[in-house]
């Protein structure tokens, strides 16, 4: 369990993100005994619910496999407990201090850890309220923010001088959860405990890389929200961009949360505005069969909207392990599959001993099925020389224990009771993402580059595949 013991405040408790995210994390965390059992759950939001109607909403998306997870819920309901109020009312914190104060009598806990799940409307009134009513010196202090952080540079920066007024830099937890994939988490491994992908983990072996985002459900129940943001702000910037830091920074000084999120900051900074030419959207369509509606079919969309439900996108880093080698960061909903996947293309390899050679390729697919494996070419089996393009495969199904993966949101709260800022996003981290993006989301957002249609289920707009042939990529004899 975590050092210190805590109450836990989860504010936007009756939303969706708490109900399908944070409260099946906590009681993962729980199940697994990675949460004190003196831990209190206080759940707080507008709806008025009593305790029944709020375990309800606690367990609606808990997924029990066995008696003892059945067990294991009962108990874990135990600790959780609910208080309605507003989000800009003190006496309703107030209110929500009177509960804090009553469990911490019996539990004793030393620390609170509030997490927000609400919508960015209220993020600065609740947190104005917080420090004002349930900030107790003594007490740490953990606060979890979430997505978005803002629409564009200047927004994001006024959001963290509000926030940044309000909670330290230390005591912030800003999440990107892709962060806490097992995957995205095995980068560091993979890149710095290899030898033999250290030393060529540059521009003179790596021709380039593509990092694909694919969803195959649209925007369905939230396309009204959605389109105030579009693909690039709801997957590209953060999570396809984590990724990106994560394959190209340099080796940090030690695991260390600063000396990590230093070497991040470092190579975003290396990175140049995205240029117009280097950006391809999409929007869905109808099905090819009509029985899948269109983006704009949905009536929260705004008529004519040319938001974009897909994006790809090429960055460069003008360092000298990246120099002129391109990242091509591709996402999209309303697909044919589901699929998050990092894929480093190795260059061509020089002399002509070979016909029909295919290029190297590390492959690193974050879900689903987590798997490495690297393209390389064999001999075909039997008699002649000729080559064949063969996967060296860890999947990780076959070789170990999956059921042990966590979910992103169990290992980054776990990080955040443990006061491990490693994997949650900087100030200044975000502020580097953000200047990468801002000025095509602005040509975006002025209407200037229109979206082209494709079918949903689709792979996408026309053109992806030159857009992705055009930055080098090769496609191999399988993909
Ligand atoms: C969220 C986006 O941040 O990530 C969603 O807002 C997206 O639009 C989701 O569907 C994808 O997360 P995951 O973990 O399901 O790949």
């Amino acid at each position: 369990t975590s050092t210190h013991l805590y109450t836990i405040v989860v504010l936007g408790a009756s939303g969706d993100l708490a109900k399908k995210k944070t409260f099946p994390a906590l009681f993962g965390l729980y199940k697994n005994n990675y949460l004190s059992h003196q831990t209190r759950i206080i759940g707080y939001a507008r709806t008025k619910m009593d305790q029944a109607t709020f375990e309800g909403h606690v367990s609606k998306y808990i997924k029990l496999k066995s008696d003892e997870d059945n067990a294991a819920l009962k108990d874990f309901l135990k600790l959780c407990s609910y208080v309605s109020g507003q989000y800009d009312k003190d006496a309703d914190f107030q209110n929500l201090e009177v509960r804090i104060s009553e469990v911490e009598k019996t539990s004793g806990a030393e620390a609170r850890l509030f997490y927000m799940a609400l919508p960015p409307s209220v993020f600065i009134p609740v947190s104005e309220s917080l420090k004002k009513n349930n900030y107790k010196e003594g007490k740490i202090i953990r606060l979890i923010v979430e997505k978005p952080f803002g629409m564009d540079l200047e927004s994001s920066r006024k959001l963290a001088r509000e926030l940044g007024a309000l909670f330290s830099e230390e005591e912030i937890y800003r999440i990107d959860h892709y962060l806490g994939k097992e995957m995205v988490k095995n980068l560091m491994i993979l890149r710095f405990a290899n030898a033999i992908f250290g030393s060529v983990w540059n521009r003179h072996s790596i021709d380039n890389v593509q990092i694909t985002f694919k969803e195959k459900i649209g925007t369905e129940g939230r396309g009204g929200y959605f389109d105030e943001f579009g693909i690039i702000r709801d997957v590209m910037q953060n999570h396809l961009l984590q990724i990106l830091t994560l394959v190209a920074m340099e080796p940090p000084v030690s695991l260390d949360a600063e000396d990590v999120r230093d070497e991040k900051v470092k190579v975003l900074r290396f990175i140049s505005p995205i240029e117009k030419d280097d950006v391809l959207l999409g929007q869905y369509g109808k099905s090819e069969d009509g029985k899948e509606l269109g983006y704009l079919d949905d009536k929260t969309v705004p008529k004519g909207s040319k938001t974009p439900t897909y994006a790809a996108a090429t960055l460069f880093i003008n360092n000298e392990r990246w120099s002129g080698v391109p990242f091509v960061l591709k996402c999209g909903k309303a697909l044919n599959q589901q699929k998050t996947e990092i894929r480093i293309q190795f260059k061509d390899v020089v002399g002509n001993l070979f016909k029909s050679l295919s290029r190297n390729e590390i492959v690193i697919r974050v879900q689903p099925g987590e798997a490495v494996y690297v393209k390389m070419m064999n001999k075909e089996p039997g008699l002649g020389m000729k080559t064949i393009i063969s996967d060296l495969d860890l999947s990780y199904s076959s070789r170990f224990n999956d059921s042990v993966i966590p979910e992103a949101y169990e290992s980054l709260i776990l990080d955040a009771l443990n006061g491990d800022h490693s994997n949650f996003v900087r100030d200044d981290e975000l502020d580097a993402a953000w200047k990468i993006f801002t000025p095509i989301l602005k040509t975006i957002d002025e209407g200037h580059i229109d979206p082209v249609t494709y079918p949903y289920g689709s792979r996408g707009p026309a053109g992806v595949t030159e857009f992705v042939a055009k930055y080098g990529y090769h496609r191999g004899s399988q993909e």
